[in-house]
């Protein structure tokens, strides 16, 4: 029986499980309704004995870009994050994984959200892929010490490292929004489908897409950032035939740089 329990344990850790939750699973959809209803309660008018009507329910996703109507800094984008309780993944994560590297670069890079290293340290691409990463900026002179900026569409690790469900994306959405925003870029970097299915609002896969320049609008400046696509480094980490690819997309970036007069 101890030999069961712990195969059982060790073929969920292979598959991702790094993390005891608790007995039952949870409904992680249910619970970032209810904390969203907490949240916009003071926006909702009160009923009286009189007013029998039902409160309306608010879209969550108007209700975070509300939230960040006056964030006009990173500190204030970043404690607007730390207090807002409308996204479950939060219960479970370890930190808020903000972002990373220099602020005032031209290029950032946005992946899609923290794994159990990035959760732990709180810090954005510092495990294995983060290591894969480095490699493959240093290999056009970017680092994140000198001249990049990184962050994630998820700030918030879901547990497991499970894909986001798109609930998630479209909640968390308006941060990484108001974080380009700040951020100023002339050049973005999509790691992987889902920041690229976010930001872009496509549903084609990266490798119809990658490689090439294509337009993310900052919607308050009206600014056309040029953003280029390409595979997530956790990805290249599985399939490493598929480098010599990403190489080709770095070295767009960096021909794109030289035009920009950038580096
Ligand atoms: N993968 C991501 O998409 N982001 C991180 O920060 C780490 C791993």
């Amino acid at each position: 029986m101890i030999n069961e329990n712990l195969n059982l344990l060790l073929w969920n850790m292979e598959n991702g499980a790094d993390e005891a939750i608790g007995d039952a699973p949870v409904d992680y959809f249910a619970k970032s309704e209810e904390k969203i209803s907490a949240v916009s309660a003071p926006l909702i008018p009160k009923a009286t004995a009189l007013e029998v009507a039902p409160a309306p329910v608010l879209p969550a996703v108007p209700l975070t870009q509300e939230l960040l109507r006056d964030v006009k800094t990173l500190e204030e984008l970043k404690t607007a994050m730390l207090n807002f309780n409308g996204c479950s993944l939060k219960a479970t994560a370890m930190n808020t994984v903000f972002g990373g590297g220099v602020p005032e670069s031209k290029v950032m890079l946005v992946g899609e959200a923290p794994g159990a290293d990035e959760d732990r340290i709180g810090l954005p691409f510092v495990g294995l892929s983060g290591k894969l990463l480095d490699k493959m900026l240093a290999s056009i002179g970017l680092s994140r010490e000198k001249n990049v900026y990184i962050s994630n569409i998820l700030p918030w690790r879901p547990p497991g490292n499970r894909t986001p469900t798109p609930a998630e994306v479209a909640l968390c959405l308006p941060f990484i929004r108001k974080h380009i925003e700040l951020i100023n870029p002339d050049i973005l970097i999509l790691l992987g489908g889902s920041s690229a299915s976010a930001l872009l609002a496509t549903t084609e896969g990266v490798s119809r897409i990658r490689g090439r320049w294509l337009e993310y609008t900052i919607a308050e400046t009206g600014k056309s950032v040029d953003t280029l696509v390409t595979f997530h480094p956790a990805f290249l980490l599985r399939s490493a035939a598929q480098k010599k690819i990403a190489w080709k997309d770095m070295l767009t970036v960096k021909q794109k740089l030289n035009a920009l007069g950038e580096h």
